[in-house]
């Protein structure tokens, strides 16, 4: 198991407070179009698909194929839509059959990320690409939820990976570094709806934090204008599947 145990209890919560709006996504939809610029004969995998929040961006976005695949009964009983029953270290798709894997907020609960880097590898075609959208340790400073719950951000540096052992793993199985940006969304129009919706299961930093730092962060939330956006930026971490040893892109 990864950090969180996604039950029906976080599927539910997940789908109350973790899904974005279309304008909250424009600026992940300008960055996802510009890293894959893909026709409708092409396919994306979304690994680690949760309830199909992506999944359903995706489809609104382009025209193209996309398979979504998740370990969690729960989470798939939650989704909109049918998800494959897979992991990342055992995606159930034949090799050569994807020309992008999208990997959202997911790294972190993946227990062996040289298995998921190959993985990835198998099934993507030659020049395929990973999307991986993530808080990577080292870089939380522009995600706001820190900000009430610092003491997240010192649970979850030491757990999460760094960016850069992220592109080591996935270098090891042939996949080069196309970029790493920071990508801003709303994740809320006002923080007083976030604090409303806000069930800490749905968010693995909050888990990391005891019960007591967590009311300290609802103090501080509370505290603070509800009016106000709440204006986040994950990272997007791009690779790109090269051809073959010694992988040349
Ligand atoms: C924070 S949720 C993100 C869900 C979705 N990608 C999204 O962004 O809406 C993390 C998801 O990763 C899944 N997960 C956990 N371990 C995994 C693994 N080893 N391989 C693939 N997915 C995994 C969980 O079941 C959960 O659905």
């Amino acid at each position: 198991m990864g950090l969180l145990d996604y039950d029906a209890r976080a599927a539910t919560a997940f789908v109350a407070g973790r899904h974005l709006d279309e304008d909250g996504l424009a600026a992940w939809r300008a960055r996802i179009r510009h890293h894959l610029p893909l026709g409708e004969r092409a396919v994306l995998l979304d690994l680690g698909a949760g309830t199909g929040h992506w999944m359903a961006a995706f489809r609104r976005w382009y025209p193209f194929t996309v398979i979504g695949v998740e370990p969690s009964p729960a989470m798939r009983e939650a989704a909109a839509e049918p998800l494959l029953t897979g992991d990342a270290a055992a995606i159930p798709l034949a090799a050569n059959s994807v020309d992008a894997v999208w990997l959202s907020t997911v790294v972190h609960h993946i227990p062996d990320r040289s298995a998921a880097a190959a993985e990835s590898r198998r099934v993507l075609r030659p020049g395929g690409r990973v999307l991986i959208r993530s808080a990577f340790a080292g870089r939380l400073e522009r995600i706001s939820l820190f900000r009430y719950f610092p003491e997240a951000a010192t649970a979850l540096d030491p757990r999460y990976p760094s960016a850069a052992s992220i592109a080591a793993d996935f270098g090891t199985a042939g996949f080069r570094t196309i970029a790493l940006e920071p990508v801003p969304q709303v994740t809320a129009p006002t923080l007083g709806g976030f604090v409303e919706h806000l069930d800490r299961v749905a968010h693995t930093p909050l888990m990391l934090i005891d019960d007591a730092a967590y009311e300290r962060g609802l103090a501080r939330l509370r505290a603070a204008d509800p009016a106000q956006p709440v204006v986040d930026a994950l990272d997007l971490l791009v690779l790109r599947a090269c051809t073959g040893p010694p992988w040349v892109a």
